[in-house]
């Protein structure tokens, strides 16, 4: 029997008992627990492989929720949240006493969005706790953006995932810290940096591919799918470099029309940048699954959510 349901009054009688729910969100499904559940947390980690040092982001159905889990909220902080929540923008903050280090991996400050999704709202606003969720990926796959993605990971470690379709932005959040007060954005995302500037003015941004860096999902390896990965700003030279291989393509809006390409996928024939940031990924598990040598990937645009993309993409090439 397939562990995909709608079914929300399952959903939280399991998030109850301590057990976990893969819930949807705009972004990327998320693998749920109750954050003062030790033992729903340390399933968290232990079902996605992820080491304990990456810790995890905390998810609240209001923004009023957000004094409950912080202990300071900087001004800047306030506005951004009051713009963009619900929304795929994630606060990293101070964090109250009574957070558990375990969400944190032992930092003073702790992560925390409100998902734009409806039914994840409801169930939030029907659970006595708010929800530590993950993206419901094993620790450097690509992240799920479909219901069917996390059944195929996890169909054997999870009880269920809560239906709620297609991720409508398909690229996780966009996630904002404090240093002196001053904005930093720690990981580009599904909420553009050019937007997140017309609210706050200039922000750095420190999306660096470090080892251990201040966001440790930001590793430089990260997002990968098993196939070969080529990240190229010239997809025709790289199908001659790979021509005694089965080839795949991801492109954001030409077709190669090349007899050497087995598989492509367009993004968005009309170059729209949120249709291709919401396909990205489904894309990506889907010539995962076609038996490819290599996949080569079009670099995109280096703005808005292009400059997300590329992020990513250029984590799921790395090394390969
Ligand atoms: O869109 C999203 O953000 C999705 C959905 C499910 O909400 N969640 C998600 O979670 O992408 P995850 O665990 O895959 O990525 C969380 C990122 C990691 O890179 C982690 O290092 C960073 O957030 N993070 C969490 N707490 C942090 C903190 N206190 N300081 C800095 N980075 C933090
Ligand atoms: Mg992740």
């Amino acid at each position: 029997m397939s562990i995909i349901s709608k079914d929300i009054q399952k959903a939280i009688s399991l998030l109850e008992n301590e057990e976990l729910v893969a819930i949807p969100t705009e972004t990327v499904y998320g693998l749920a627990g109750n954050i003062f559940s030790e033992k729903a947390i340390k399933n968290i980690f232990s079902t996605k492989k992820r080491p304990f040092f990456n810790p995890l982001i905390v998810h609240i159905s209001t923004v009023d929720d957000l004094e409950t889990i912080v202990s300071e909220i900087p001004k800047k902080a306030k506005l951004l949240a009051k713009t963009f929540w619900p929304g795929s923008m994630t606060l990293v903050l101070k964090k109250r006493n009574n957070i558990p280090d375990i969400i944190t991996a032992g930092k003073d400050t702790v992560a925390v969005r409100v998902p734009n999704h409806a039914t994840t709202l409801a169930l939030l606003k029907q659970l006595s706790f708010p929800l530590a969720a993950p993206s419901a990926n094993p620790f450097n796959n690509i992240s799920p953006t479909k219901p069917e993605h996390v059944a195929h990971y996890f169909k054997n470690d999870i009880k269920m995932v809560l239906d709620g379709g297609a991720c409508k932005n398909g690229i996780e959040s966009t996630i904002i810290g404090f240093e002196n007060d001053e904005p930093i954005i720690y990981r580009l995302g599904a909420l553009a940096l050019e937007e997140i500037e017309t609210v706050i003015g200039k922000v750095l941004v420190k999306n660096k591919k470090e080892e251990r860096p201040d966001a440790p999902g930001m590793l430089k390896k990260h997002y990968s799918p098993l196939t070969t990965t080529i990240l190229t700003d010239d997809i025709l030279s790289e199908i001659q470099n790979n021509s005694t291989k089965k080839i795949g393509v991801l492109t954001l809006n030409t077709s190669f029309k090349n007899e050497k390409i087995t598989s492509e996928i367009i993004l968005s024939e009309t170059n729209n940048l949120k249709e291709a940031t919401s396909k990205l990924y489904d894309a990506l598990h889907q010539l995962d699954h076609q038996n490819l040598d290599v996949i080569l990937v079009e670099k995109m645009p280096d703005f808005g959510l292009g400059k997300s993309m590329n992020d990513r993409l250029q984590r799921a090439a790395f090394d390969n």
